[in-house]
């Protein structure tokens, strides 16, 4: 039997891969075989992550800035993938951030801000690279969305929340639309993790982490290795069948409502 989790041969870019979920994603593909290359905006941080994970898993991993929130931006983004390392294979859009506030106040500067990364960035993502999929007739896309896309919450999450629905509806709609040319699309809702994203949030919440594991089946926040079962799965032939779903490694906390 094959090993239907290898990624040998495989080339994966993860955007928003310099930190956080994204680059326990990057080292999960890069372990299970695949070249691996990191995008984002700041260089530093590419360069922390790369170095981390080659420390962790003995393999050198690729470096691209990009402001996947620009379309001229991702549109170099995929020329220089393209001319460093030819196919593509797998595509992670791990970009992303909240903005809170009160939605009797919400700025909606701040609002389209948040939608141009969350929402229509990964669209473009998505839109370039599929292109270079579908002349392969092969390709997986993983979106990192949130519980947040199917579970509302106050808290001033209006944006968040509103930009995780629209990217799961992306993402089936995708599903379909891409199914001709072998490309699947799926995405990942993970619940609470720690990253730098939400230590911010956290550290204005005394006691909201214990306060937040309680409600959460299996009794712990996430982390973010907590991520790549799922990341891995959908990036390979494991998960041949599988397309315009939303897996939850999220510690029970959907199954509850
Ligand atoms: N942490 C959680 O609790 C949690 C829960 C559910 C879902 N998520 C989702 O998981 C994803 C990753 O979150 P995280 O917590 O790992 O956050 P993070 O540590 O802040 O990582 C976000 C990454 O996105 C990159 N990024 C942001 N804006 C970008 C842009 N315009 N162009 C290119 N890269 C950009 C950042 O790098 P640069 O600053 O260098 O650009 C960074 O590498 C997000 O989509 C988030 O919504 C997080």
């Amino acid at each position: 039997m094959e090993d239907v989790f290898s990624l040998k041969g495989k080339n994966a870019i993860v955007i928003g891969g310099a930190g956080g979920i994204g680059q326990s994603i990057a080292k999960g593909l890069a372990f299970y075989g695949a070249n691996v290359a990191i995008a984002s905006r700041k260089l530093a941080g590419l360069e922390q992550a790369a170095q981390e994970i080659k420390e962790e898993v003995g393999k050198d991993i690729k470096i691209f800035q990009v402001d996947s929130s620009e379309e001229g931006s991702i549109k170099e983004l995929v020329a220089a993938v393209a001319a460093d390392m030819g196919k593509v294979d797998i595509l992670v859009n791990s970009q992303g951030y909240n903005v809170k506030h009160n939605a009797l106040e919400f700025p909606m500067d701040e609002w389209d801000a948040l939608f141009k990364v969350n929402v229509k960035g990964v669209m473009m993502c998505c839109k370039e690279f599929a292109a270079v999929m579908s002349k392969q007739n092969y390709g997986k896309i993983i979106n990192i969305s949130s519980v947040r896309g199917s579970r509302a919450c106050g808290g001033g999450n209006a944006a968040y929340c509103s930009s995780k629905g629209a990217l799961d509806m992306m993402t089936r709609t995708l599903a379909v639309e891409l199914a001709p040319y072998n490309i699947t699309v799926n995405a990942i809702g993970p619940a609470l993790t720690e990253t730098k994203m939400v230590a911010s949030f956290l550290a204005k919440d005394p006691g909201g982490k214990e306060r937040y594991a309680k409600s959460i089946p299996l009794g712990r926040i996430g982390y973010t290795d907590d991520i790549i079962g799922a990341s891995v799965f959908l990036a390979s032939a494991a998960s041949s069948y599988v397309t315009g779903q939303v897996i939850y490694p999220d510690g029970g906390l959907t199954a509850i409502g």
